[in-house]
């Protein structure tokens, strides 16, 4: 792949409003991930269902908040029916300690449901109530990971802006990388970001991600300053191999952890958990 599929994109406006959205920083004791993307379907939902239960494994406290509010798929993934979401708890009709529910990886979610669209674009009450509840539970937990809708909306920016790290996954795709490196640019911008880590799923060969990087990294440099002036820096996570057992386990609505342990992207999660928690560590 040439640097050809990634042009520097300079119809992208970084100039989007984002209100009070820079600053949405909750002081914390957990280590808050958003899990995001340029496109949408590439797996972020996979990748953050799997990665909390790989981390519950090494004894953290973890808990996924479902962010995608329009588009909300954790509870699919997780097979779970909630009677409580986060709409309620934005309502008033529900407490956000009923709305805290177990996943069968161990860790705790708190789903959207459907029903969100009106969320699409976010009022400033529902911007406090949403950092509202990410303040109350980052106490409680070592690691919240927010997984966000795809693309640079007002909701994916405001709930990325939450979080104190940023994981964008894509794959090897031409199209998914392009729209990653938007996301990064405006991000960038925006957030005030120096650094931001970096995840390649459905990798195909080996050595795929870290070719990826270097080629986002090399654009970057050139078009992606950050306020301090140094270009924004990408860390590559890991890779996650393109395998058949991830279909499968989303069709049973099971986690891949649980379902197939041993298969080819449940190692990559799993060490990806473990890069994670060295993370938190250091
Ligand atoms: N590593 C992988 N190998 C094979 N298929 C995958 C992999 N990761 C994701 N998928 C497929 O992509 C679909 C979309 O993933 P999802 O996590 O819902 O994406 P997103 O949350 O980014 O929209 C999954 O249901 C699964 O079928
Ligand atoms: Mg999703």
């Amino acid at each position: 792949m040439s640097n050809a599929v990634l042009p520097p994109h300079p119809s992208i406006s970084t100039h989007i409003p984002l209100g009070d959205a820079v600053r949405a920083r909750p002081q914390h004791r957990a280590q808050i991930i958003a899990v995001t993307s340029g496109k949408g379907g590439v797996g972020k939902t996979f990748v953050s269902a799997n990665l909390a239960a790989a981390l519950t494994r090494h004894g953290l406290k973890v808990l996924v908040l479902d962010a995608d509010l329009g588009l909300a798929n954790l509870d699919v993934v997780l097979n779970l029916f909630p009677k409580i979401t986060l709409h309620d708890v934005f309502t008033g009709k529900a407490s956000l300690e009923d709305a805290v529910l177990p996943a069968p990886g161990g860790f705790s979610v708190i789903l959207a449901g459907s029903g969100m669209i009106e969320y699409s674009h976010l009022t400033p009450e529902v911007r406090s109530k949403f950092l509202e509840v990410v303040e109350t539970m980052a106490p409680r937990f070592d690691v919240v990971l927010l997984d966000t809708g795809a693309g640079i909306s007002d909701v994916v920016l405001f709930s990325v802006s939450m979080a104190n790290e940023v994981m964008i996954v894509a794959t090897p795709e031409p199209t998914s990388l392009t729209d990653a490196y938007a996301a990064i640019k405006v991000l960038t911008t925006q957030q005030k970001r120096q650094h931001m880590r970096l995840v390649i799923n459905q990798a195909v060969r080996p050595g795929d991600g870290r070719a990826i990087t270097g080629q986002l990294q090399q654009v970057l440099n050139r078009f992606v300053t950050t306020e301090s002036g140094q270009p924004m820096r990408l860390i590559h996570m890991g890779d996650i191999p393109a395998d058949p057992a991830v279909r499968e386990s989303v069709m049973r609505r099971q986690l891949l952890l649980q379902s197939t342990p041993g298969c080819a992207a449940a190692l990559a999660v799993a060490q990806l958990a473990n890069k994670i928690k060295a993370m938190l560590v250091a």
